[in-house]
């Protein structure tokens, strides 16, 4: 537990508007599932790099652990604080400037608490995209997704966030700042240490600000909800559409019969565009800069084959902004519905994207035979083969009971992924709930070099203690 002195000094640097104590702290210490519930002394919220630097030396100097936290939006309890009570929350929510957006450099310089979604925003009014896409971008912010490395929705065209950073500014564990906010496309001077920074989960230091490259907006964008009898069948059609064209791609979305159903049933206004219900669905989008690229009858020219040939039993053109946000809906509120659900167990995991559907058939089954009346609600990224295999507790079961079931679902489907040389986390990171599988997933030279890393970065071991390293 800091002392008041500490607490005091922190004060003097943030101001009261930055420090929060007591009651004022419960929105920082649960994570987005309620699944951890920590304590902390205090939430800072320093106004810019210079302030965030001051505290951290001063949390360096009397070795306070550090939590921090962006949007608080972590699927694995990332950027939740400790039942102890004695770890900071150090939340980037006031560092919300734009400094600079370039649209011939097709770069933006930001600071890391600007949400996904107003940076979006800003790119956009500058003609250009952001092309890193979440359900959880109205609160999740850029520093926490560099810190996950977030994929997402686009990734199948763009990648993760990784591949959108050019440069970063970043406070390390003693309170220094590494200024390598550079916009530069070639740069090959030694160690890339802004990619050591990204997906770090705020172990090793604390991202302050970052440069971003855009892309072109696109001129034309065409979004279609597909109905498959089976993933064999979404992946034939991911197929189709990479050979038609596969810069127009821009995702390709996978849903189950049950997701959809939770959706449907939870959340307000959803409707379901088709006459009849299926196994599965698919969410496609097709975008392009290009003027005249005709996107509108390649998307119709595919679906009309797959038709023909039973890979889509039905399906459905957006027909306007609002019809395409619908469908987006139906995708993007999948966790929100599985949350209201009831309980769930979450497996972000990722295949080769050919044995996608080998893995959903194997996972189902022994899921099933683990755990009668389980429900696997199977969805997600199937364009990058990361499928959220996602467990929902049988209809009547006690939620705790079934909570307490983790571990062995969780083991359950990574012996599967494991089949199918896949890994045990896909975009979500590590956090708080997976480190123990570090060892028999990455143990040996790589964890070796990961605990290395951490020791000499953070060899107080102050940054976010006991995430992403058992
Ligand atoms: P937080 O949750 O605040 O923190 C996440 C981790 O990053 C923690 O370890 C924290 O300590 C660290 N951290 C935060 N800020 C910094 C910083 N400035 N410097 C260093 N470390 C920092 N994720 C995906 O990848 N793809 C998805 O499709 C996706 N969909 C989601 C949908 C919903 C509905 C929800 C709730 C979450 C989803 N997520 C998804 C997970 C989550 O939104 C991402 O991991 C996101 O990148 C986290 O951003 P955040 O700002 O909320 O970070
Ligand atoms: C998503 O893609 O919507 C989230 O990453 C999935 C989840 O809730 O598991
Ligand atoms: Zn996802």
């Amino acid at each position: 537990m800091p002392d008041s002195a500490v607490l005091n000094a922190i004060r003097a640097v943030v101001g009261e508007r930055g420090l929060l104590t007591g009651d004022s702290t419960a929105g920082y210490v649960e994570d987005w599932r309620r699944l951890y519930h920590g304590r902390t002394p205090a939430v800072v919220r320093p106004a810019n790099t210079d302030e965030l630097a001051r505290v951290v030396r001063l949390c360096a100097d009397a070795r306070i652990p550090i939590v921090p936290q962006g949007g608080n939006t972590s699927m694995v309890g990332g950027a939740t604080p400790s039942e102890t009570g004695d770890q900071l929350v150090l939340s980037t929510a006031r560092m919300v400037r734009i400094r600079d957006i370039d649209p011939l450099d097709l770069t933006m310089t930001l600071e890391a608490g600007v949400t996904l979604q107003a940076a979006q925003q800003t790119a956009a009014e500058a003609g250009c995209l952001l092309p890193l896409s979440i359900a959880s971008e109205g609160s999740a912010q850029v520093g926490g997704v560099l810190a996950t490395n977030a994929g997402g929705n686009n990734t199948v065209r763009y990648g993760n966030a990784r591949d959108m950073v050019l440069g970063l500014e970043v406070v390390l564990a003693d309170g220094s700042v590494w200024n390598g906010l550079r916009r530069l496309r070639k740069d090959n001077t030694g160690y890339c240490l802004r990619q050591l920074f990204v997906g770090s989960e705020g172990t090793i230091g604390i991202i302050t600000a970052a440069v971003l490259k855009l892309v072109p907006q696109p001129r034309e964008v065409c979004v279609a909800l597909c109905a498959v009898p089976s993933p064999e069948a979404a992946l034939a059609l991911f197929a189709r559409f990479q050979s038609h064209d596969p810069a127009a791609v821009s995702a390709f979305e996978l849903m189950s019969g049950p997701g959809i159903g939770f959706v449907l049933r939870h959340i307000d206004a959803a409707v379901l565009p088709l006459a009849t219900h299926a196994p599965f669905y698919v969410l496609v989008e097709l975008a392009t800069p290009r003027p005249d690229a005709g996107l509108r009858t390649a998307l119709e020219t595919v679906l009309e084959s797959a038709l023909a040939e039973d890979i889509v039993s039905d399906a459905a053109i957006a027909e306007s902004m609002t019809q395409r946000a619908a469908m987006w809906r139906l995708r993007e509120e999948h966790s929100e519905a599985q949350k209201r659900e009831g309980a769930s167990v979450k497996n972000d995991v990722s295949v080769p994207v050919s044995k996608v559907p080998a893995f959903i058939r194997h996972a189902s089954e022994a899921c099933e035979a683990l755990m009668p009346g389980i429900r696997p609600v199977p969805f997600g990224h199937v364009g990058d083969g990361n499928i959220h295999f996602n467990l929902q507790q049988p209809v009547d079961a006690d939620p705790a009971w079934f909570l307490a079931q983790d571990h062995a679902i969780m083991e359950t489907v990574n012996d599967v992924v494991r089949e199918f040389e896949g890994s045990f986390s896909a975009e979500h990171g590590i956090g708080r709930l997976k480190p123990y599988m570090m060892a028999s997933w990455r143990g040996g030279a790589e964890l070796r070099l990961m605990q290395r890393i951490k020791a000499a970065l953070d060899p107080n071991g102050i940054m976010n203690p006991g995430k992403l390293l058992p």
